[in-house]
């Protein structure tokens, strides 16, 4: 049996490790963060926490003699995947990432692109306005300098401490989200504007679908730069590519 170690953190993690592990013939094991209070169940053994940098995830690599490393992170954990493409280097495992494409704008689109959350909250400006900030509790903290605007704060976990502005609503929610639904979510909350990331994928898409047929702008933050490693774009893609990986010498006319 090869062995697999998943880094996930991804709904399309959690697909490709049942995937994977529907083959039979796979000892996969999926790392998690730990991040994340009451993380949806897993298919696979799961392992969680840091590994103590990229030279942390070569000795786990090592010691658990493992024969693939897939990155299977979200595309904003640019730490973990840098980390990742050195761990494999130095450890000498084979990598491979999927790496799910971030949106495009389209016709209709009122997209302000941003690098970092300080960089929307200036984008926000002075006037005061209804946000719906769709961010991690990590993000969310550099908004309260921007006490002048209403909130709307939706996150997988609770926002705490929260945030120090008068006027917030808090969200409890893990997608994915109906279209139908954002759009009732931004109509019933008078949003002006909606901060996000370009996450890419349909499981968040329904706020930027949504956000377009109400004219609403939405500052999005920009892709971070990731090391270039092969990669596939969604599940599918990536278990032929583990298929490939896996296949005896002979099948692949090595
Ligand atoms: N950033 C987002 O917007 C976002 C959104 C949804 C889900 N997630 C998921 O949440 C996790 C953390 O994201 P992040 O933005 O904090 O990442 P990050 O900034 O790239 O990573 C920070 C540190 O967290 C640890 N880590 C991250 N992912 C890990 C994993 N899958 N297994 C074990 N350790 C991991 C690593 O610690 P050591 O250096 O000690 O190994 C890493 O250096 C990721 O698994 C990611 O897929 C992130």
């Amino acid at each position: 049996m090869k062995t697999v170690l998943i880094l996930g953190g991804t709904t399309e993690a959690r697909q490709l490790a049942a995937r994977l592990a529907a083959r039979g013939d796979l000892d996969i094991t999926l790392s998690l963060a730990g991040r994340t209070e009451n993380p949806v169940a897993q298919p696979v053994p799961v392992r969680t926490g840091g590994f103590g940098g990229a030279q942390g995830l070569a000795d786990w690599l090592a010691g658990h003699k493992t024969d693939l490393l897939i990155d299977a992170t979200h595309p904003y954990a640019a730490r973990i995947s840098a980390n990742a493409a050195e761990a494999s280097r130095i450890a000498g495992v084979p990598i491979l990432a999927l790496r799910r494409p971030g949106w495009e704008p389209v016709d209709g689109d009122r997209w302000t692109l941003v690098d970092d959350a300080e960089a929307a909250v200036d984008a926000l400006g002075e006037e005061p306005r209804r946000v719906f900030l769709a961010l991690g509790r990590q993000e969310v903290a550099a908004f309260e300098r921007a006490h002048q605007h209403g909130y709307v704060i939706r996150s997988v976990d609770p926002i705490e401490p929260p945030l120090g502005v008068p006027d917030a609503t808090y969200i409890l929610a893990r997608g994915p989200f109906r279209e139908a639904d954002e759009r009732a979510l931004l109509e019933a909350q008078k949003i002006d504007v909606i901060v996000a990331k370009n996450s890419g994928g349909q499981a968040t898409y329904g706020k930027i679908a949504a956000a377009r047929q109400l004219g609403i702008e939405v500052i999005l933050f920009r892709r971070p730069q990731l090391p270039e490693v092969l990669s596939a774009p969604d599940v599918t893609a990536m278990a032929e590519m583990v298929d490939h990986f896996v296949a005896p010498a002979e099948k692949r006319g090595v």
